[in-house]
């Protein structure tokens, strides 16, 4: 049994220049990033260094074709390394060029996972605070081709160096700021509460990553958004540390009710997910009560709600009000609505319920206790 996956080296700097020098970027390098995130240190970048904004292939989420065009361009550029700067789908479309090796994603995805090769050198620099993709063996693409999102998670996608620089997330909006931290709280929490994969390791990394950003949402809740500034190596350092908790044990039910309600309404992926952790979260602590989990799960239970007790300040207190407390600080960090108010309709979670049933269950197979469909749309329609 795996106890713990650790990749990669993680570094950090005060500016990219800083970070350039130190690792010689050059010619043989390839800079993927986003538009918005260039300006941020386009003058560091030395001479001679091709760089390729994503934006050129298309907007949103990556896809099969937007990858092949960008690839076909990175081929003709050459190079060795790959630095990665930018938010989740910079991270995916550069870990799948250090593998893809010039063929198109439906050969990677129909290979053998344990039979892909990590070809070229890949550093990436996070300028989000929340999915944990740099230290996480997994890309996820919309594969227009075959009309569905999927995963690949192989070890050939794995990151060499991870570094922080945060200096790049000056410009980070309040919005994202919210989205991709809650995102990652929501990690460390599922990723604990794992009940086929948690390993004392990947709930040591959770445990660190709760303890350091509910803290840090108390005080920006004290303090006003427009300070979150001082925080943002923290919870980039929080999130990472997520990261490498959902690298061990996949988060659960948030995500997977998250993203057929994502997919329709188009909402982030931090703040979908949070739309239903209080909802999974009370169904956990609803099954502990009438003993649908066994002593060691509850034992695994109480630990948790400890670590949220303590990082809410609230320690000692009911499991329920800890619970409570925690959803109105995380509305207060990220605003989010009813379903309705969303412009679902009732029928919209009936076919989410089912959507889930049918789509999800890689992540569903992973709660804390196990759901059934009828469970799943009776919890769209508790938050409907
Ligand atoms: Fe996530």
């Amino acid at each position: 049994m795996r106890e713990l996956f650790l990749f990669p080296e993680v570094q950090s700097y005060g500016s990219f220049a800083e970070f350039a020098g130190d690792h010689q970027i050059g010619k043989h390098d390839l800079i993927v990033t986003s538009e918005p995130i260039l300006p941020n240190f386009k003058k560091d970048i030395p001479q001679g260094t091709n760089t390729i904004c994503v934006e050129k292939y298309g907007k949103g989420e990556p896809t099969d074709v937007m990858f092949e065009e960008l690839q076909a361009d990175a081929a003709a550029a050459g190079f060795d390394r790959v630095i990665s700067v930018g938010g989740g789908s910079c991270i995916d479309i550069s870990k799948m060029l250090c593998v893809a090796d010039g063929r198109n994603l439906d050969e990677v995805f129909e290979a053998d996972p344990s039979e892909l090769k990590h070809n070229k050198t890949l550093i990436v620099i996070p300028t989000t605070c929340g999915t944990g993709s740099e230290v996480t063996v997994t890309a996820v693409f919309d594969r227009t081709r075959k009309g569905t999102k999927m995963g690949l998670t192989s070890y050939a996608l794995h990151t060499d160096f991870a570094v922080m620089i945060p200096s790049l997330l000056s410009t980070l909006p309040a919005s994202v700021f919210a989205t991709s931290s809650i995102d990652a709280l929501i990690h460390a929490v599922e990723s604990y509460t794992d009940a086929a994969q948690a390993t004392n390791g990947s709930r040591m990394f959770a445990e660190k990553a709760i303890s350091m950003i509910l803290p840090i949402y108390r005080h920006i809740k004290d303090e006003g958004m427009d300070n979150r500034s001082k925080y943002i190596y923290e919870m980039q350092l929080a999130s990472l540390y997520a990261g490498v908790a959902i690298a061990n044990a996949l988060p659960s039910a948030s995500h997977a009710m998250g993203y057929p309600f994502a997919g329709k309404f188009h909402r982030p992926h931090g703040e979908a997910c949070y739309v239903f952790l209080d909802v999974t979260l009370k169904k956990y602590l609803a099954d502990v009560r009438v003993d649908k989990v066994d002593n060691q799960q509850k034992k695994d239970w109480s630990n948790m709600m400890q670590i949220i007790a303590s990082g809410m300040g609230m320690e000692g207190a009911d499991d329920e009000a800890v619970l409570n407390s925690m959803d109105e600080l995380l509305g207060f960090i990220c605003p989010r609505k009813r379903l309705s108010e969303y412009g679902a309709s009732p029928e919209d979670c009936i076919a989410f319920g089912k959507s889930c049933w049918e789509q999800q269950q890689r992540l569903l197979s992973c709660a804390f206790s196990p759901y059934t469909e009828e469970e799943l749309i009776e919890a769209f329609k508790s938050v409907y």
